[in-house]
Order: structure tokens, then C-alpha cells, then sequence
């Protein structure tokens, strides 16, 4: 103690800058803690590291604290398009995970659209699809449209042109423009790169030439209309087939399958056995071109009677207009939905779709095209 009081006192100056040094550290010390503090708080509202430096940097901590919790924010803030202009109008921007969300709200909010209509452009497209949309000038009738859960950005023109020449309901517009009713068919056709037993196909959606489905089974020869050829199915669509045909017979209905998967070859052979036997008129009312036949998916049968080579005329085909849904089955070609099919109604050909879709289709009188639409699609 004496040798440091005699340091000190040697020393005074020293003191002073010890003095300084302390007061420095302290307040360094707190500003960090405060720091740490605000950093917590942010880290606690789901805020990201690079949006928390980005938010301390702007020092806009307080004004992120009001907001609280907010995706579109917190992609505002980590992104070098972060206008502050703008902040009042990301926070009610409902987030998207898209890869230039941030730079194409901008975008939109310069064209002058409402937080709203911008929430509701980026639900409706994926990144590629907003980008161009946001390239355009302002577009009328955005909300008509876009509040159909499945309108899509990018048919935004073709719902215009639909809707000016037809002059149906914005919903039914949506509709029959996601179904392609606007192109003739075969024209342009999607080409299906998500494959899965829900499928859709129709003359304006093709599957490859080389796709052939999995889990495909062989129908037992007995349940076959004709057992001299092969038949195969995918093998939900015989458990399913199955369990039909063992309840049918039971109420003395004979059941049989007349076709199951067709590969594209077989699509092809189909084809052109039934223009030499029946012309090109027929063909194009019931068969379908390669790549565009349901039956490639392995999904549908073309059921037949023990009875009768007359589909339509049997009993059977009663009891599977009454009891086919109950077992996941639809009648995929139906009188009434011509239009809609693009073929005339096929009495025998039933697709599988599972009992709950069956069951709505079948309670909703709607085809499978249109559930698919509505309900599935995802492209
Ligand atoms: N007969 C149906 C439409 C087909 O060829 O796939
Ligand atoms: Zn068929």
C-alpha cells in the first residue's frame, strides 16, 4: 500500500488517463451491452444476423421492435434492394420465399400498387412469374381475377382475352383458361414433369415418350374380359379394382378390365387399329394421341361385363354409374362433360383417383380436369 500511494502520488498524470481509460471501457461496456440487448430483442422477434446488423446499421431497431415479428421485413433487411421509403409498406406485404422478392416489391410499389394488390400479385406466381409481372405497367382487373385461390400471374393476358370475348364470371374464366380452353387442342401442350399417381392428362397436357409409371401389377388372368394379352395396372388401381369387383359380385355384378397401362407404343398401335377401322373423325372423339392417353398413366382401366361386349348396355355398367366413387373410381369421359374432356362420353373407361376425390367429383358433378385444376395444380 505504501510503495502504491507513493506510485500514485509520483504519478498523477497517469491517474488521470486511468481515469479516462475506465470511463471509456465503461461506457464501450454498456454501449455493448445495449447493443447485445437490442440484438436479443430482435434475435427474439425471428429477425436474422444479417438483418439485425443491417437493422442496427440503418438504426432502425425501435421502429423494427413496433413492427414485431415480420418475414417481409426481416427479407427487406437482408437484401441490398432495402429502400427505407418503402418500410411502411414491406411490413403489410404478405412474405414470399422468392429470390428477388424484395427488388420486385420495389418494383411494384413504383407502378403503384397498393401493399394489397402486391401481397396478392406475389401469392399467384413464382419468382420468374413476378419479375416479368413486375416489369409491366399497371394492370386493371388484378383483384377480379386474383381472388381465385389457383389464378395464375402469368395467364394474366389470356384471362383478359377470355374474359372480353366470352364474358363469363372472372372464377369460370380462371377456370377454363387454366384448363387451356383458350388453345385448340394438342396445341402447345404442357409437358408433365411432376409425375404422381394424381396425374392429370388430357389433350393439353402430355406425358413423355418414355414415361412409364411405377408400381405397375399384372391384372390376374381372371379378372381380364380377354386373357389372351397382358394386362398391367398401377397396383393401387388393383387393390382398389379389387375390392370393387369382390362387392359387385357379391350383388351377382361381374366385373372385368378390357385395358390398363398402354405405353406410348401401345398408344400409337391403339391409334392407328382404330383410324383404319373407324376414320379420323372417330379417332379424335375417342382415342387419344400418344402421349396424351390417360391410360399411360397405368391410373386407368377400361372396364367391360361378363355379359355383354356392349358395355353400356350391361349391368354392370349401372351399378358402376351408382358405386364406382365409392371405391376411388370415376368415370372420366362423361356425357354431360364433353366440352370439358374433349372426348365423347366413354361408358368403360373409369380412372382411379382414390376415394375422397372420387367422392367430391361424384358429389360436385365435376370431371377430374377441373378438380385437378381447382385443387392439384401445382405447375
Ligand atoms: N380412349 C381414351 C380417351 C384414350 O385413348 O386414352
Ligand atoms: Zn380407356
Amino acid at each position: 500500500m505504501i510503495i502504491l500511494k507513493k506510485k500514485l502520488k509520483l504519478k498523477p498524470s497517469i491517474l488521470k488517463k486511468i481515469k479516462i481509460v475506465g470511463i471509456v471501457v465503461v461506457i464501450f461496456l454498456a454501449f455493448f451491452i445495449f447493443l447485445q440487448n437490442q440484438k436479443n430483442t430482435l434475435r427474439k422477434l425471428g429477425y436474422s444476423e444479417q438483418a439485425i446488423s443491417n437493422i442496427l446499421l440503418k438504426w432502425k431497431t425501435a421502429t423494427v421492435k413496433e413492427i414485431g415479428k415480420n418475414q417481409t421485413v426481416n427479407a427487406a433487411f437482408e437484401s441490398k434492394d432495402y429502400q427505407d421509403d418503402y418500410l411502411k409498406i414491406y411490413q403489410k406485404v404478405e412474405y414470399q420465399d422468392q429470390k428477388n422478392l424484395i427488388r420486385n416489391i420495389n418494383k411494384l410499389i413504383q407502378k403503384g400498387y397498393k401493399a394489397s394488390d402486391i401481397s396478392m400479385i406475389l401469392a399467384h406466381g413464382n419468382n420468374e412469374d413476378v419479375t416479368n409481372f413486375a416489369k409491366r405497367k399497371k394492370v386493371k382487373y388484378l383483384e377480379q381475377f386474383f381472388s381465385v385461390s389457383y389464378a395464375k400471374l402469368r395467364n394474366y393476358d389470356r384471362y383478359v382475352s377470355y374474359y372480353d370475348k366470352e364474358r363469363e364470371d372472372a372464377e369460370t374464366t380462371v377456370l377454363r383458361v387454366n384448363m387451356d380452353f383458350d388453345k385448340e387442342e394438342y396445341t402447345d401442350p404442357l409437358e408433365i414433369k411432376n409425375f404422381s399417381e394424381k396425374v392429370l392428362v388430357n389433350k393439353h397436357r402430355q406425358l413423355v415418350e418414355e414415361y412409364v409409371p411405377k408400381n405397375l401389377k399384372e391384372v390376374p388372368s381372371s379378372l381380364l374380359k380377354d386373357d389372351s394379352e397382358k394386362i398391367m395396372v398401377v397396383s393401387s388401381v388393383l387393390k382398389a379394382f379389387q375390392k370393387m369387383q369382390e362387392a359387385a359380385s357379391k350383388e351377382d355384378y361381374h366385373l372385368l378390365i378390357n385395358s390398363g397401362y398402354r405405353s406410348y407404343q401401345d398408344q400409337e398401335e391403339t391409334q392407328q387399329v382404330y383410324l383404319e377401322a373407324y376414320g379420323q373423325k372417330y379417332v379424335d372423339s375417342y382415342v387419344a394421341k400418344p402421349g396424351f392417353s390417360e391410360h399411360q398413366t397405368g391410373m386407368s382401366i377400361d372396364v367391360a361385363s361378363a355379359d355383354t361386349s356392349v358395355f353400356v348396355e350391361s349391368n354392370e355398367y349401372d351399378w358402376m354409374m351408382e358405386n364406382a366413387y365409392l371405391y376411388g373410381f370415376i368415370l372420366r369421359y362423361p356425357k354431360s362433360k364433353e366440352e370439358i374432356t374433349g372426348y365423347k362420353c366413354e361408358a368403360w373407361h373409369y380412372r382411379y383417383v382414390g376415394e375422397k376425390i372420387a367422392k367430391y367429383i361424384h358429389d360436385h358433378n365435376i370431371t377430374y380436369d377441373e378438380y385437378y385444376i381447382q385443387f392439384l395444380d401445382q405447375e
